[in-house]
């Protein structure tokens, strides 16, 4: 009776261990994690993708593109990050959307806050849910610079990272919905689908709208009488070898499809799920993974599996969380690889609270260190954004007009600035964001190529609930080539401004120079002040980057392993050893799709 109880007993253990072994998992549903575990389904290996959220793709929030701001304020997926642009607090503290806790559950955000209020941070957000950022972001398609992949080759001696090469990958995922058919540049049969604004209302001859574009095609050296063709025609995912040097008005691009709904990661894990062709992908959500399993037992730790904790909203940054929630915690297997992909803050947690990552902080946190990698959570990157606001007598009509330019005093020929122009707000991110106004008028600036990448991600505790302590170290370093970078931008705008004429003008500026356009004080040194204190960043990438062999700050190698340890990959936008262009998740998806074929080829040669 006795043995049999027991034999019955490991009988079921080794059940629930056959259950729960996968040939890979993925943790992480965003842009990084979810074309690769698709991928990796297809090919026939069985996967389980692992995402702390949700599913939120039939709410008509995330649905629709246009509800982008409405997604990104919403409780359903959100995540709140309170970072820190710089290690001085009193600088930080002068960032007006500086936002406080006032203990009756609601937010301060401001520089004056009530006695008594929580300092928290500036607020950084990110969407947990199956498709990550993609289902709150603004959708902005935009491609790396050439050598933003040519960096990588450079560095590792792996020539498949050159620029051409990495084309195929845009193709493979991309729906184009712009392009017409056989424009060898696209790819028209993946799951990402692209489309681009309407510029129809360029085709005005005056309107207001219509000469500030004028002025700023003058500006660009292209013909005012060219707008319309030049924002419906000039493709601005272009594969020509010299757009990183042309500086031109286009039509923005977006991950949505021609009905204006949202086109994510995401999507393509429901149609593997959905496929007659029964693929062996696993979709485990609201679950969270708390650490990577290793087998030490060899000179080199093996990765095995994930601890996980499942439930809803068990990660302090979820604003539904509540205090001392757990969870019911247990493990599960990958026979073949556990890859990475939980976005710049959590991948490198993650493999901290795992035991891989820079040796004194995990020994201060007591975490037992598996391999002392100094460079988990370092050299974190960011586009720096700024901006040009005002209110005019009467509204603006007026579409989007998108550019990317460079500014006289950039440091190379390339260009260095994606700018949107529009009756629009938009200034960063805080709770309940953005502050619209009537008749508002604004040009938003993203910086190509900042210069300083000291930001990191390190642990407050080792706790896996708690969130990490986040510092952008804004401007760092040559900060005043980047900010002056910013401020040249900002001034040709506020030239094309000018143009509005009658009956718009007089234009109020409210930043950065507020008052009268053009007649208000408006020194480069004023905009400069203003521009290290105010800027901004929501595309973070390369806290777990790769590098060189020598370089004793990478973290992976070319094909993605993390360095020292086997069976594990980091596959997300820490991936980027520099910030990718204006926008990242266009090349994320891009190195995701890389990823699957480099991890593909490898387990088939094993
Ligand atoms: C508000 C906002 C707007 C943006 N707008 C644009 C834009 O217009 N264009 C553009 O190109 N980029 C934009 N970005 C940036 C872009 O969305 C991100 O760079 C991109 O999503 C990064 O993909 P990722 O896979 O690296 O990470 P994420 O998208 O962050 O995905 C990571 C996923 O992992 C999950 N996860 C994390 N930790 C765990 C854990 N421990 N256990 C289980 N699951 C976990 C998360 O829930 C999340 O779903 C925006 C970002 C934000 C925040
Ligand atoms: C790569 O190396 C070559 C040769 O040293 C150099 O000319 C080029 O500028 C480098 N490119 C990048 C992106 O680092
Ligand atoms: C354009 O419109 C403005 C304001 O309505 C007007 O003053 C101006 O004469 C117009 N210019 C042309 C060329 O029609
Ligand atoms: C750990 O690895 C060794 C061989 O290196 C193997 O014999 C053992 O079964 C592994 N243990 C687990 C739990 O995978």
């Amino acid at each position: 009776m006795r043995l049999l109880s027991v034999l019955a007993v490991a009988k079921t253990a080794s059940l629930a261990r056959a259950a729960t072994t996968y040939d890979y998992i993925v943790v992480g549903s965003g842009p990084g994690g979810s074309p690769l575990a698709s991928n990796l389904a297809r090919a026939g290996y069985s996967t389980l993708l692992i995402e702390a959220g949700g599913d939120e793709a039939d709410n008509p929030t995330y649905r629709q593109m246009g509800n982008f701001i409405e997604a990104c304020n919403d409780e359903a997926s959100r995540w709140d990050f309170w970072v820190k642009h710089n290690d001085d607090e009193k600088v930080d503290a002068l960032y007006k959307h500086t936002t406080w806790d006032t203990g009756d559950g609601t937010f301060y955000v401001g520089l004056d806050p009530p006695p008594g209020a929580k300092y928290l941070g500036i607020q950084y957000p990110r969407a947990a849910v199956l498709g990550g950022c993609a289902m709150h972001n603004a959708g902005v398609s935009s491609l790396a610079q050439d050598d933003d992949w040519n960096i990588v080759a450079n560095l590792t001696g792996d020539l498949s990272w050159e620029a051409p090469k990495m084309r195929k990958y845009l193709k493979a995922i991309e729906k184009n919905e712009y392009r017409p058919a056989g424009d060898p540049d696209h790819g028209y049969n993946g799951w990402l689908s692209i489309i681009t604004d309407d510029p129809s209302w360029a085709k005005a001859t005056n309107t207001t709208g219509v000469r500030i574009l004028n002025k700023f095609a003058e500006f660009l050296g292209q013909k005012a009488s060219d707008e319309v063709t030049l924002l419906s025609q000039n493709d601005i995912l272009s594969a020509s070898p010299d757009k990183d040097y042309t500086s031109s008005l286009y039509n923005m691009a977006l991950h949505a499809n021609s009905k204006g709904e949202r086109s994510t990661p995401g999507d393509y894990v429901r149609a593997t799920l959905s496929d007659p062709a029964k693929y062996p992908l696993t979709l485990k959500l609201r679950t969270l993974v708390t650490k990577v399993l290793f087998n030490e037992s060899s000179t080199t730790p093996r990765a095995i599996g994930v601890e996980i904790m499942e439930g809803a909203s068990l990660y302090k940054a979820d604003p539904k969380y509540i205090p001392g929630t757990k969870g019911p915690v247990s493990q599960v297997f990958a026979s073949k690889e556990v890859i990475i992909s939980g976005g710049t803050f959590n991948t490198p947690q993650i493999l901290k609270l795992s035991g891989v990552g820079p040796k004194a902080e995990l020994e201060k946190f007591g975490i037992k260190v598996v391999k002392d990698l100094p460079g988990v959570g370092e050299r974190m990157g960011d586009n720096y954004e700024a901006s040009i606001r005002g209110v005019t007598t009467e509204p603006i009509p007026a579409g989007l007009t998108t550019s990317i330019f460079r500014t006289p005093n950039a440091p190379t020929k390339k260009r260095n600035i994606y700018a949107w122009c529009g009756p629009f707000s938009f200034e960063g991110f805080w709770p309940g964001f953005p502050d619209n106004r009537p008749n508002q008028w604004e040009c938003a600036l993203v910086q190509i190529g900042p210069k300083s990448q000291a930001g990191t991600v390190r642990l407050r505790s080792a706790d896996p609930q708690d969130t990490p302590d986040i510092n952008f170290r804004f401007f760092k370093e040559h900060g005043d080539q980047d900010i002056s970078e910013l401020v040249a931008a900002t001034n040709i705008m506020r030239e094309t401004w000018k143009a509005a004429g009658a009956p718009a003008l007089p234009i109020q500026e409210l930043h950065p120079c507020p008052g009268e356009l053009g007649k208000a004080p408006c020194t480069d040194a004023m905009q400069k002040e203003y521009t290290q204190l105010q800027a901004y960043s929501h595309h973070a990438t390369s806290s777990c980057a790769i590098g060189a062999d020598s370089d004793p700050l990478a973290v992976l190698d070319s094909k993605f392993r993390v360095r020292g340890v086997s069976g594990l990959r980091v596959v997300d936008a820490s991936a980027f050893p520099v910030v990718p262009g204006a926008f990242p998740v266009v090349p994320t998806m891009m190195l995701s799709q890389k990823a699957s074929e480099v991890i593909i080829a490898d387990a088939k040669g094993a």
